[in-house]
């Protein structure tokens, strides 16, 4: 195949810039839903092409048809002028086409590299599947891309950000000319996030075309020359990214001016609902304990809401697993609720207690993707409800109506399989899952991962509301501005440890960053047997 030169002088060819691929009339359905009508697009060599819309507009249904994953589409798809029809995603890999999806479709029993280079191992190591050479190869790889990973790592053991990354370099180790990237940054930390934007600039430069989702305006608007707005499922604009200013994108994506998420009425902190004090968990690896957390102690109070935030791997999932009972390690310290201490040895305790946690991996821990939404938000209650002979389908179906309503869940019906629905309105069927227990510590572990600007406010508001209700909720953040808006106070994490509480008046994006950065000269955090 021939490669076409970066395209760097736009428009200005009389018969326009090249077009490396051209998608034209895409139309798709899935039985009554019409998830894209009459869509087209076409990219460029050398450009970085964002597609945005709300959740639910279309953007992964376009991009699985781009890349072999749905063959049965009306309209057509064209590469290097060539109409073409793949026959799956093996046919658009050998045209050049990879990408990143944005549920993570990793194999959590094989390692980093075995899964990196899965169904290629033939191509890496000759005839034979050699374990060692694509562990090398991997590390490489992993090398070039700053990626800090162990080859040999399983793939479950990981974070979702980890993972996040493994996904990447399993994509970008295929070479592609097209790169198709779906929401490549929602779990990566902000030094992650640079690191991948100088990969997607040096591609680019290279002559690579990249489609790039996101549902962060400001990372986009500083990434992409051009963008392609879609709302439910039709296409609203194609322009060059200079000539739009972030309000113009929202509007192109919403269709209406948003209104500001409102704003918290901050009350002083009464007595703690919940107080941890030196709470700290290991967990089991190859070399014995490794101490995750350690050290960690706050209060918090009823209708306070607690930020946690810093580094990717810097802990703060794990105080939320210890508190809720949901590692698989071991817990010290002392956690009371209304001053009683409590021992929590399962999420199952935690729920009788009134504590409810939201997790980031909506995939495997909070969704069920085959059942419906009225089976997923009623599921934390089915246990209780049926233990009392009070368990009702019209029951459930109102939790599941009332989560629709709240969060503005988008679906046709809420007989619905969960796994239908677009990636932020799964995120919304999780939240809706966790308010029909009623807690009274509300956890939430990145709650607005791929969810888009409108149903990110509405969110916002909903957990204000939740706390004005005198709920006591803690917050995990990868983006400060978030994080910012939504707490009272921020706990900031660095390697296990707990760095510091920025009030809200300390505290602002560089006063996190500051406190969230490891220092030079402190060990890493060492594999060491726990006490
Ligand atoms: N396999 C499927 N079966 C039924 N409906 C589906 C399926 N996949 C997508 N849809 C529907 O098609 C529409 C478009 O979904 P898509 O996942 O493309 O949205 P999106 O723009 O990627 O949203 P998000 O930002 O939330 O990821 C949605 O209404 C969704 O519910
Ligand atoms: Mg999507």
């Amino acid at each position: 195949m021939q490669r076409v030169d970066s395209t760097t002088t736009g428009n200005a060819a009389a018969d326009g810039p090249t077009v490396v691929l051209s998608a034209t009339g895409i139309s798709k359905r899935f039985g009554g839903i019409a998830a894209l009508s009459d869509v087209s697009l076409d990219l460029r060599p050398g450009e970085v092409h964002a597609l945005m819309g709300e959740n639910g507009a279309g953007k992964s249904t376009l991009m699985k048809i781009l890349s072999g994953v749905y063959t049965d589409y009306e309209g057509a798809v064209a590469i290097d002028g060539r109409t073409i029809r793949f026959t799956g995603v093996r046919d658009a890999e050998d045209a050049g086409i990879a990408i990143i999806h944005q549920e993570l479709n990793l194999v959590p029993e094989l390692s980093v590299a075995d899964n990196i280079f899965l169904g290629r191992e033939k191509l890496i190591a000759g005839l034979v599947v050699d374990g060692k050479a694509s562990s090398r190869t991997a590390s490489a790889l992993l090398q070039r891309l700053g990626i800090e990973l162990d080859p040999e790592a399983r793939v479950g053991t990981l974070r979702v950000g980890e993972q996040q990354l493994v996904e990447i370099a399993k994509a970008l180790s295929k070479s592609a000319r097209i790169l198709i990237m779906d929401e490549p940054t929602s779990a990566l930390s902000p030094a992650e996030c640079q690191r991948l934007f100088r990969i997607i600039g040096q591609l680019a430069a290279s002559g690579v075309a990249i489609v790039y989702i996101s549902h962060r305006i400001d990372e986009v608007m500083h990434l992409a020359s051009r963008v392609t707005v879609l709302r439910d499922g039709r296409h609203v604009l194609t322009r060059d990214m200079a000539k739009l200013d972030e309000d113009a994108i929202i509007t192109a994506m919403v269709g209406r001016d948003l209104l500001a998420s409102s704003d918290h009425e901050r009350g002083p902190g009464g007595e703690a609902v919940l107080s941890v004090r030196d709470l700290s968990l290991s967990k089991p690896d190859r070399h014995g304990w490794r101490t995750m957390i350690d050290g960690v102690s706050f209060d918090l109070a009823a209708g306070e809401i607690l930020g946690i935030g810093g580094l990717l791997g810097s802990g703060r999932t794990e105080i939320l697993e210890a508190i809720f009972g949901s590692s698989d390690g071991r817990t010290g310290g002392e956690i009371r609720l209304d001053g009683v201490p409590v021992e929590i040895g399962s999420p199952r305790e935690a729920r009788r207690l009134g504590i409810a946690l939201v997790t980031e991996d909506r995939k495997t821990q909070g969704l069920h993707l085959q059942a419906s939404i009225t089976d997923n938000v009623a599921l934390p209650l089915v246990g209780a409800l049926a233990r009392f002979g009070l368990r009702s389908r019209s029951g459930e179906r109102g939790l599941a109506r009332d989560a629709v309503g709240a969060l503005g869940i988008r679906c046709e019906s809420i007989e619905q399989a969960a796994g239908t629905l677009s990636g932020g309105n799964q995120q919304k069927v999780v939240i809706g899952k966790w308010l029909a227990t009623r807690p009274r510590v509300l956890l939430l572990d990145e709650p607005t991962r791929g969810i888009d600007v409108g149903a990110k406010r509405e969110i916002y508001d909903l957990v204000f509301k939740l706390a004005g209700d005198g709920l006591a909720i803690a917050v995990i953040s990868s983006e400060l501005p978030e994080l910012l808006h939504l707490a009272d106070r921020i706990l900031v994490m660095v390697e296990g440890r707990q760095r510091g509480i920025l009030s809200r008046a300390e505290a602002s994006e560089e006063a996190i960053m500051r406190l969230a950065a490891p220092r030079l000269g402190t060990p890493r955090r060492a594999a060491r047997p726990a006490a």
